[in-house]
């Protein structure tokens, strides 16, 4: 059975599933998000600096509001949006001083405000459907300031990193055993292209976790954490990365 991305979080057993496996203390992901949050906020921190005005900050698809409770505090103003009341729920105990919305951004497009000057959406591209994602984007540059607005945005599975053999082998084992597990990819050059026809342009690309996850479960983990953490962020390796954070600006 395949069920909707925009369904997939909306039972507790998935919110939970997301906040006690996915991002439990040790996971991979956890991991990954230790090596990315000072780099986005650091790059917050510079981007609210050089601005006159206050920071308007919109956190697309926020789910439990891991990325918007990091960044609250360094704007003006916050906003996460969410299409999971359950996902939502928790963020509401995380995050204190956003606004935060639950609902459909394309249906409902009056859930936006006119203009933020910042948007977050980090684990959202890779996995939703194909033909739901430049509509998104589209919707997202409309409200994002031009023209100079930033989408800090991630694809948390380039089909060219390290971790594809190990994708491959996985989807024949889901395959035969029917189990619906999320096993997508997406190449850096099809994310370019998704942005560019969506109306963004791309300033800048960073990369994070070079090493397939699977020696993060050898005892060879300490010394792929390090190297990890050494090539985190832009660089020549950043196109190999698993995970890929996009700095863009409206076109
Ligand atoms: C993997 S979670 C990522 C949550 C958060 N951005 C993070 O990085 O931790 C994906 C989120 O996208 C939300 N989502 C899926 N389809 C959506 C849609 N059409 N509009 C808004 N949110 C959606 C889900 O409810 C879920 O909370």
């Amino acid at each position: 059975m395949t069920t909707s991305y925009s369904s997939r979080f909306q039972q507790p057993d998935a919110v939970a599933a997301y906040e006690t496996g996915e991002y439990g203390a040790d996971s991979y992901a956890t991991g990954i998000w230790q090596m990315q949050r000072p780099v986005v906020e650091r790059m917050v921190k510079n981007f609210r600096s050089a601005r006159p005005g206050p920071v308007r900050l919109l956190d697309f698809a926020c789910g439990t509001g891991r990325v918007l409770s990091a960044l609250e505090p360094l704007v003006d103003s916050a906003e996460g949006v969410d299409i999971s009341e359950n996902m939502v729920a928790v963020a509401r105990t995380r995050c204190r001083q956003s606004r935060l919305l639950v609902g459909d951004v394309l249906a409902s497009p009056e859930l936006l405000q006119p203009e933020y000057d910042l948007i977050s959406c980090f684990r959202f591209l890779l996995n939703v459907e194909p033909e739901l994602r430049e509509k998104v984007l589209c919707r997202l540059r409309q409200v994002l300031r031009a023209p100079d607005g930033r989408l800090l945005v991630n694809v948390h599975g380039n089909a060219h990193s390290l971790r594809h053999p190990a994708i491959l082998w996985r989807r024949r084992r889901a395959r035969a055993a029917n189990t619906g597990e999320m096993l997508n990819e997406l190449s850096a050059t099809a994310a370019r292209q998704l942005l560019r026809n969506s109306g963004f342009e791309i300033v800048q690309e960073l990369g994070f976790g070079i090493l397939p996850p699977t020696l993060y479960r050898t005892p060879l983990r300490p010394a792929a954490a390090t190297f990890d953490r050494l090539l985190a962020g832009e660089n020549f390796l950043s196109r190999w990365a698993i995970d890929i954070l996009f700095v863009c600006r409206p076109r």
